[in-house]
């Protein structure tokens, strides 16, 4: 596992973009896994200016996104469908028909995740997954628990995760208890991964996921297993590491 480590969350950003220009210049038709959360808007901000100023261009790539609340309209406000388009789609050159994101409002909601599967594989795979980290380690929705399921999937969201999340939504009963989520193995399959944290309220998932036993408990220590993962970090998230 490589480490960057960033003086403060405008650095951290920085340097991801940097990561995620560098990975689309060298294959402009590249496949990017994308992330939601607080975490990523800086990275999303410096992309945007990125393509802007014709240092980046998007009109090649295929995206797909880690994950979805569920049940959650595309177009409610705290979807992740909202966020992507709000925070990157709308502001850079890519190709609408290149953009994937979990269904939300899926009936079928096996069918919908065995076809997403298959849509990321009919692309070529993932080149460069981004992540973020939930408090409790969890990536994607991912969250800890006694085993995980490897593809995209339906997950119960844990009591902390909605806690946390709910910061975002009017009041606590409004977060959906559900979601979609690329599985670990989804996740694991891409060919190189970037996770980007900041705060000191991520410090201690970090310490979790370099170093000490890889489990289900903490799903990101199962990044350890991947031959090329960068964490990307400011000097709050890195306190506790090396
Ligand atoms: C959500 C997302 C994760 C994200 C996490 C952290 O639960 N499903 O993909 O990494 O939140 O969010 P934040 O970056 O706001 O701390």
């Amino acid at each position: 596992m490589r480490i960057i480590i960033g003086k403060d969350y405008d650095e951290m950003s920085k340097k991801a973009a940097l990561m995620v220009a560098a990975q689309v210049l060298l294959k402009p038709a590249s496949v990017l896994g994308l992330a939601t959360g607080s975490t990523p808007l800086g990275l999303y901000r410096e992309l945007i200016g990125m393509n802007q100023r014709g240092e980046v261009d998007f009109a090649q790539v295929t995206t797909f996104n880690l994950d979805e609340y569920y049940p959650l309209e595309p177009d409610h406000p705290q979807s992740y469908h909202y966020f992507m388009y709000e925070n990157l789609f709308n502001h850079i050159n890519i190709k609408p028909e290149r953009i994937h994101l979990p269904d939300g409002t899926a009936t079928d909601i096996k069918a919908a995740c065995a076809a997403y599967e298959r849509m990321i594989a009919e692309a070529g795979g993932i080149d460069l997954q981004v992540l973020g980290i939930g408090v409790n380690g969890h990536i994607g929705f991912n969250e800890p628990n006694p085993s995980l399921p490897v593809e995209t999937h339906l997950v119960d969201l844990s009591e902390e995760t909605i806690q946390v999340n709910s910061r975002f939504f009017s009041s606590v009963d409004e977060v959906p208890r559900q979601a979609v989520t690329m599985g670990m193995g989804t996740i694991l399959k891409a060919r190189r991964i970037i996770l980007l944290a900041n705060g000191r309220n991520k410090a201690e998932a970090i310490k979790r996921t370099v170093s000490g036993l890889v489990t289900s408990a903490c799903p990101s220590s199962f990044l350890q297993t991947h031959p090329d993962v960068t964490l990307i970090l400011d000097q709050e998230a890195a306190a506790l590491i090396g």
